[in-house]
């Protein structure tokens, strides 16, 4: 594989155009004889940790490489570079806005920044309870904090990982007036249920959609069921741009209030009337425009976003509907009206009982056979020293009781990170599958170690 960066796009192009045929091809002869054979195979032959052959020898050293720029960015930066401009943070929230077929939209340095400045936008009563999932990254719920906002932490659906909506229904209380959902690693909450759970209850909806760009429910895609969602454009995200984040407004009033936070240059452009229009110049305080080449990756890297996203799913598809047939062996759960994505990993669960063996017996088989593969403990949110501090909140967050995030709690025992890879790799898809059935062959064994 051409390891420069315009060889890796034409890479990433064929992963595109060949990634169904060829997968098809090699899924049908790995469905029948081949798996059965690997099977047997793995009962005759020693696991690696045992000192029999590694299963994976296949060279994985660019397999996921992330993210693959090629000519066109590289070009259009150079342009950058000899005439430096902002034109490109426009040009790319015109072409951000036109995919999502939405109002409004602001480019940011970076997603922390695009939610910080939503938060802002809310403007809500000092005090006021957001739900947010336990289980999630503490970029936008830190950030509540200057807002005098309450985060809530809620459990996940095991199944899922994602915000239970069950479990809002425990916490949700009267001073509660926002819901975030978190889309995590890729696959979409059930924004349907979140939303009629949010408006029963007069909740406005901010989905945090880092993980999701491109991702759909009921055909919707993510970003677009909220009143307001943003979206970090960090490298390792499935639209990378190394640095930078934008969010999605349906009202024109928390567009001019959230572009006003952070962009001191902005309001000059809202209309004559608008109540943000005065803050011209000094805005609020915090400056958090995008870097004009995070504008140009992000564009670029947009336009194929739908095909990365298909191939890279289809992909995943060949080697977990195999996996799947192990017992004990399970995915997030989508339901079938989701449209998921992927990005940097492929999270499993192992059900110890099931399985027969434990998470780390497992994997520790697993890693020796040469799978790149982890337990995936996960900090939860409530655990952190500044949601617990009281020095950092004028009101505090409402931290879970011992015990009561079940949900969290079972991921935190059964989940595992494969890794995605983000070109075609039948032969490490093969190689895989190999190696979980050899270890699934000898589960017994391991079930006593
Ligand atoms: C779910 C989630 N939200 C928000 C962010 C913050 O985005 P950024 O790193 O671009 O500030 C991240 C970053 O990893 C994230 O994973």
């Amino acid at each position: 594989m051409d390891a420069t960066p315009s060889g890796s796009r034409t890479t990433r192009r064929a992963f595109v155009k060949t990634a169904g045929a060829l997968g098809v091809g090699l899924y049908l002869a790995g469905a029948g004889k081949e798996r059965s054979v690997l099977a047997a195979r793995g009962k005759k032959v020693a696991l690696a940790l045992d000192g029999g052959p590694k299963a994976v020898t296949a060279e994985v050293a660019d397999a996921t490489r992330w993210p693959l720029y090629g000519d066109e960015e590289i070009g259009l930066v150079t342009d950058l570079l000899r005439s430096p401009g902002y034109g490109p943070v426009a040009e790319f929230e015109e072409a951000w806005k036109a995919y999502h077929e939405c109002p409004y939209v602001k480019a940011h340095c970076n997603g922390t920044s695009a939610l910080t400045s939503m938060l802002f936008a809310l403007e809500l009563p000092p005090g006021s309870e957001v739900l947010v999932p336990d289980y999630s990254t503490w970029f936008p719920v830190v950030p509540m904090r200057f807002f005098d906002l309450v985060p809530v932490f809620v459990d996940v659906d095991p199944r899922t990982m994602n915000l239970s909506v069950e479990d809002c229904k425990k916490r949700v209380t009267s001073k509660t007036k926002a819901i975030m959902p978190v889309h995590w690693y890729g696959l979409p909450c059930e924004m349907d249920a979140i939303c009629a759970f949010a408006e029963e209850h007069g909740l406005v909806v901010v989905e945090d959609a880092s993980h999701a760009h491109g991702a759909r429910v009921k055909g919707t895609l993510t970003g677009n069921w909220g009143r307001m969602a943003g979206f970090s454009l960090q490298m390792s995200k499935p639209l990378p741009s190394i640095e930078g984040g934008i969010a999605n407004y349906k009202e024109q009033g928390d567009y001019e209030r959230a572009t006003a936070y952070g962009n001191y240059d902005l309001p000059r452009t809202f209309p004559e009337d608008s109540p943000y229009r005065k803050y011209q110049g000094t805005a609020f305080g915090s400056k958090l425009r995008m870097h004009p080449v995070s504008a140009i990756l992000a564009r670029i890297q947009l336009k194929e976003l739908d095909a990365r996203n298909a191939a890279g799913t289809a992909q995943i598809r060949r080697l977990n509907d195999r996996l799947l047939e192990l017992p004990g062996l399970t995915e997030q759960y989508a339901r079938p009206d989701i449209d998921r994505v992927y990005y940097a990993n492929n999270p499993m669960f192992i059900d110890e009982k099931k399985a027969g063996m434990s998470r780390s017996v497992a994997v520790k088989a697993l890693q020796a056979e040469g799978v790149s593969v982890s337990e995936c403990t996960w900090t939860l949110l409530h655990t952190y020293p500044v949601f617990q501090e009281d020095k950092w909140w004028r009101h505090m967050p409402v931290l879970p009781e011992e015990g009561s995030v079940p949900g969290c709690d079972q991921v935190n025992r059964t989940a595992i990170h494969l890794p995605y890879w983000t070109s075609d790799q039948p032969e490490l898809v093969e190689q895989y599958v190999a190696a979980f059935e050899k270890v699934w062959a000898h589960r017994k064994a391991l079930g006593k170690a």
